[in-house]
């Protein structure tokens, strides 16, 4: 195909599509010469004109009929900012039956169907990009897919959730209730429109299944990612965190294993020196660590409308280049087979342990006892405090299965003397 420009269609005018927007029409030359060619926004289409937008959008450029402009010649690649995986899913098809490229920040989409339309991008021989899907404007999608291709990735720890790194930063330095913080990120446009999305860890959970099967080469199946969001993390949790050297974060975990790899996204306790402890507020953060490329971290904003535009608008100058030079469809998926996740059980992680007990002789003894009798090895214990008759109690134990953690814990439960445990957090990084 031999164009003199590159014509660019916008699905859906919302935070990000007017992010990409404003991306690719506020510095149109350094595009140009980067992109080998003009890069022009040729149309764009919402079904709701009449709603307040950050940018003008020309009337010319507008239209209702997603579809018409999937058809319409004049563009070469769609830009899915439509989110969701109905009508995204839709449009990016039929924009790849229509031999365009396309590019989508959208996270749910690419960890559910990416195999599914990374496939029809191969056989129609488009590009299909997505690097503002994971992490904002972070290019890690890039980094893990060219730069560290010659690495062998062995994990990869993320703060990929900027609502819930909020969220834990103001619970931390301000001690502000947790319902006030989720409000202020969504305030600030940070959260998703089901803030469960966010809470409960499935947003974290779309990207490192995105990051986990880029960096091992496999396909992931995004249900068999494990999953537990931060409702349950207490101000006494990140209190007594920090006395012990820590602090705690929403983290996104891939580890490879020899036949199986990890994936989970789940509160986890950092030591203070971890480079990923000092990512605060909405920003977001990927450490990899790599056998040849050693560690590399990757920081920056996740989410809001012209750091993820930005992302996009990249995706589309690679698309561009790829047209003028008549190749596109150049780094097809090159995930083979499908990656096998180990059990949550089957981790091996230290523990922090908060729990509330009777105030009593012995009580500790016979916690610990059961503790030994599971295998549990333990850290350290403090008893914080004294509640009328009750007291509250932290465990740090060694690395140990979960499993047996498990086991040990409903024993413990079942003690008169234990009123109940209030939390368990493992300590990663
Ligand atoms: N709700 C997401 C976040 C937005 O808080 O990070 C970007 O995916």
């Amino acid at each position: 195909m031999s164009v003199g420009q590159v014509g660019v269609g916008i699905v859906g005018a919302g935070i990000v599509g007017c992010g990409a927007y404003r991306c690719l029409t506020t510095n149109p030359h350094a595009i140009e010469r980067r992109a080998g060619g003009p890069v022009r926004v040729v149309q764009v289409a919402d079904i709701d004109w009449a709603r307040e937008r950050e940018v003008d959008i020309p009337a010319e450029l507008r239209t209702e009929d997603a579809f018409a402009l999937t058809r319409n010649p004049e563009v070469h690649v769609v830009i899915e900012a439509v989110g969701g995986t109905t009508v995204a899913r839709d449009v990016i098809r039929s924009a790849i039956e229509h031999g365009k490229s396309v590019v989508t920040p959208n996270k749910e989409l690419i960890a559910r169907h990416g195999a599914e339309l990374l496939d029809a991008a191969r056989e129609a021989e488009v590009d299909l990009e997505f690097e503002g899907s994971v992490g904002g404007v972070i290019p890690i999608v890039r980094s893990l897919k060219e730069s560290l291709v010659a690495t062998q990735i062995n994990a990869l720890y993320g703060i990929l959730n900027g609502t819930t790194n909020y969220i834990l930063t103001r619970m931390s330095r301000e001690e502000v209730p947790f319902e006030e913080a989720l409000a202020e990120a969504q305030a600030k446009g940070y959260a998703e429109q089901d803030p469960s999305a966010d809470i409960e860890g499935h947003d974290a959970a779309n990207k490192i299944a995105i990051l986990a099967a880029i960096a091992f080469g496999r396909r992931v199946t995004i249900d068999e990612a494990y999953r537990e969001g931060i409702s349950k993390i207490a101000p006494a949790d990140i209190r007594y965190a920090r006395d012990l050297g820590y602090v705690i974060k929403l983290l996104a975990i891939a580890k490879r294993g020899d036949n199986q790899i990890e994936l989970r996204v789940h509160p986890a306790l950092i030591r203070l020196d971890h480079p990923l402890a000092a990512v605060n507020d909405v920003y977001n953060a990927v450490f990899v660590e790599g056998v040849e490329s050693g560690n590399v971290m990757l920081y920056g904003r996740g989410a809001g409308s012209l750091p993820t535009g930005t992302a996009v608008a990249g995706d589309v100058v690679d698309c561009a280049r790829n047209i003028f030079r008549g190749s596109p469809g150049r780094v097809p998926c090159t995930c083979q087979g499908e990656a096998v996740v180990r059990p949550i059980e089957e981790i091996e992680a230290p523990n922090y342990i908060r729990m509330r007990v009777k105030d009593r002789p012995g009580v500790m003894g016979a916690i610990a006892t059961l503790f030994g009798a599971e295998q549990v090895s333990l850290e350290s214990v403090v008893q914080e405090g004294s509640f009328g008759e009750e007291a509250e109690i932290v465990w740090v134990t060694h690395r140990v299965k979960e499993s047996a953690l498990r086991a040990a814990l409903r024993r413990i439960s079942e003690l008169d003397v234990v009123v109940r445990v209030e939390n368990c957090i493992r300590a990663e990084a």
